[in-house]
C-alpha cells in the first residue's frame, strides 16, 4: 500500500513538473530600444610581470562626468600592501619596468596619498593583497583624464610595486616594480 501510494506521488510529481516545465512556444520578446547613452571613454592596462616575479592583472579606466573610475584586479602578489601608481611613460619594455619612468606628475607637485591635498597625478596609494596574493581596488578620482590634455593618462603606464607606498618623498619607498601595463 505504502509503496503504491509513493509510486503514485512520484508519478504525479513527474507528470506535473513535466507539464509546468514543458517549453512554451512563445513569440520572441521584442528587442528593447536602448536609450542613448552618454559617451564614456574607456581604457585598459594589462599588467605583465617584470623579470623574476609572477604579478599580473588588469586595470580598467572609465571617464564620465569629469571623473575617472579605476578598477584594478591583480594577482601573484605577496600578501600585504603594494604601491600602485601611474608612471609617465607607456613603455614596459625594460625587464625591471624602469622604462616607464617616474610618477606621472604634470603639476610638478610632491608625492603623496591620492586622497591628500598634495600628490602626483599618478599617485594611487596602495593595493592590498589578501592571503592568496589577490588585490582588488575600485576608486574614482577627478585629477586624471582619459581625454586629451595635460592630465591624460592614455599611453602612460600602471606600475605595481613590491613594497608599500609609505607616502615618503620623493616617490613613497615602494621598492622594485613587479608589474607594468601600458594604458591603452
Ligand atoms: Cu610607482
Ligand atoms: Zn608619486
Amino acid at each position: 500500500m505504502f509503496k503504491s501510494s509513493l509510486f503514485t506521488v512520484v508519478f504525479l510529481a513527474i507528470v506535473i513538473s513535466g507539464t509546468y516545465c514543458a517549453p512554451a512556444a512563445e513569440e520572441p520578446a521584442p528587442e528593447p530600444v536602448a536609450p542613448p547613452e552618454p559617451q564614456a571613454i574607456t581604457a585598459t592596462a594589462t599588467l605583465q610581470a617584470t623579470e623574476g616575479n609572477e604579478v599580473s592583472g588588469t586595470v580598467s579606466f572609465e571617464e564620465s562626468d569629469g571623473m575617472v573610475s579605476i578598477v584594478a584586479d591583480v594577482s601573484g602578489l605577496e600578501p600585504g600592501m603594494h604601491g600602485f601608481h601611474i608612471h609617465e611613460t607607456g613603455d614596459c619594455s625594460a625587464p625591471d619596468g624602469t622604462s616607464a619612468g617616474g610618477h606621472f606628475n604634470p603639476q610638478e607637485s610632491e608625492h603623496g596619498a591620492p586622497d591628500g591635498e598634495i600628490h602626483h597625478s599618478g599617485d594611487f596609494g596602495n593595493l592590498e593583497a589578501d592571503e592568496e596574493g589577490m588585490a582588488h581596488l575600485e576608486v574614482s578620482v577627478d585629477f586624471i583624464t582619459l581625454s586629451e590634455g595635460a592630465t591624460s593618462v592614455l599611453n602612460r603606464a600602471v606600475i605595481v610595486h613590491a613594497q608599500e607606498d609609505d607616502f615618503g618623498q620623493p616617490t613613497g619607498n615602494a621598492g622594485p616594480r613587479q608589474a607594468c601595463g601600458e594604458i591603452q
